[in-house]
């Protein structure tokens, strides 16, 4: 017996990221997989088929799909891909179902079962599974690289027989896990670095990594460890305090967002106009609307003096490293379900009842237990006889 793992090449535009590595594929084949890529699916990040060992390549994505038990990939795949998955089967990516109506709707007539990988509860068990929190940890980091790049100065003090230099002055707005990074990654390199976020609890963090917190008075702590959305009179009460350090900065870094809503404007148009001449924006929430009222998603553009950019996709940009603790994460996620080379999916486990979007024909609750939960085929093994 063993689990028919298939592996998809990546078709949407500005995605390098690949759900398998070669350094995760022997666990998994451990755990009872089989596994089968498509071809050239490692082509995008310089990882050739002949790095995989113990792979079965194949070009065809209807071969490479219709015989298996899961199917693994970073964005949601075509809907021909899922057309041509054996009803029953498994599919774990990224999926965001409320931009996804279509496709959801093919799972459900496909009797797919789905999970998303941006619904893994934010839980300690799941923390290594939790792709969201390792994707973002990379966007931060690269945040600080695309400040670097725009910047006509450097981060660090530097002196010089003509004389000292630097440090830059970075701000990084929104203190989730991408946030931190970029802190974290901008303190390393040496610039004098401000944090904000409307969570208290953010300000403690920002100080561990040398960061100073800008404090404004306002606690928008909302459910599940999450921002909630400012009142307007918050936001005249936040936007006071923060012009001015926003104004000091060469490079601000915003990361900010909260779940369900478009992204927080924290920087206006009038804001902009104060800025330092040279400053940079790198906008980590471009792809939720911008944190930034000129934001425009994936361009860079100069806004009088002030350079704004707005990249998409950024973990894909470092597509090797991102596709590590990707494939790392679904690996941890099917080590849950896997065990004697079949495939029993717990309904009372949390993180697998969270993750899960579809089943069986029916949409699942996002709640730990979800509504409905299936009677038939509780812990009903799924695999595949050899
Ligand atoms: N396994 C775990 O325990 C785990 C793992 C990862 C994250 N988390 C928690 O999940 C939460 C979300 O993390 P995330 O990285 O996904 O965050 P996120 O991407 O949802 O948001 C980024 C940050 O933006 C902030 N924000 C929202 N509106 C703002 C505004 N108007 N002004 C300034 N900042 C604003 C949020 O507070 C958040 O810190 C955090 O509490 C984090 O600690 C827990």
């Amino acid at each position: 017996m063993y689990v028919n793992v298939a592996i998809l090449k990546e078709t949407q535009a500005h995605e390098r990221r690949v759900a398998m590595v070669p350094s995760v594929a022997p666990k998994l084949i451990k755990l009872g997989a089989k596994l089968h890529m498509q071809s050239g699916a490692g082509d995008a990040i310089h990882l050739p088929d002949s790095a995989f060992k113990d792979v079965a390549f194949i070009n065809d994505f209807k071969e490479l799909v219709g015989d298996a038990d899961v199917v693994l990939s970073v964005q949601p795949p075509a809907p021909e891909v899922i057309g041509a998955m054996k009803a029953g089967s498994i599919l774990i990516c990224f999926i965001y179902a409320n931009k996804e109506p279509a496709l959801v709707k093919h799972l459900l007539e496909r009797k797919i079962t789905c999970f998303a990988m941006e619904r893994i509860p934010r839980i300690t068990r799941a923390q290594s599974m939790d792709a969201l929190s390792s994707q973002s940890a990379l966007a931060g980091y690269y945040a600080v690289g695309l400040g670097i790049n725009h910047l006509t100065r450097i981060l660090p003090k530097i002196t010089t027989a003509a004389g000292a230099i630097g440090p830059a002055k970075v701000l990084v707005m929104g203190l989730g896990v991408a946030g931190l990074e970029a802190i974290a990654t901008a303190h390393r390199l040496g610039a004098v670095v401000e944090g904000y976020d409307v969570r208290p609890e953010t300000g403690e963090q920002a100080l561990s990594l040398g960061a100073t917190f800008v404090e404004t008075g306002v606690d928008a702590r909302g459910p599940g460890g999450y921002a909630r959305e400012l009142t307007p009179e918050e936001k005249t009460k936040v936007a006071a305090v923060l012009t001015k350090h926003i104004q000091q900065s060469d490079l601000v870094i915003t990361t900010a967002s909260i779940p369900g809503k478009p992204s927080p404007k924290l920087i206006s148009k009038a804001q902009v106009k104060g800025m330092k001449s040279g400053s940079v924006i790198v906008d980590l929430s471009a792809e939720g609307g911008g944190n930034c009222e000129d934001t425009k998603l994936g361009e860079t553009l100069q806004v009088g003096q002030v350079t704004i950019v707005a990249p998409l996709n950024v973990p894909s940009l470092l597509g090797e490293d991102a596709s590590t603790l990707y494939a790392k994460n679904q690996y941890n996620l099917l080590a849950l379900m896997m065990k004697d080379n079949v495939i029993t999916i717990d309904w009372d486990d949390e993180i697998l009842a969270g993750a899960a979007l579809t089943h069986d024909g029916r949409m699942m609750d996002a709640k730990p237990k979800p509504e409905g939960k299936p009677a038939s085929d509780h812990k009903k093994p799924v695999s595949k006889v050899a």
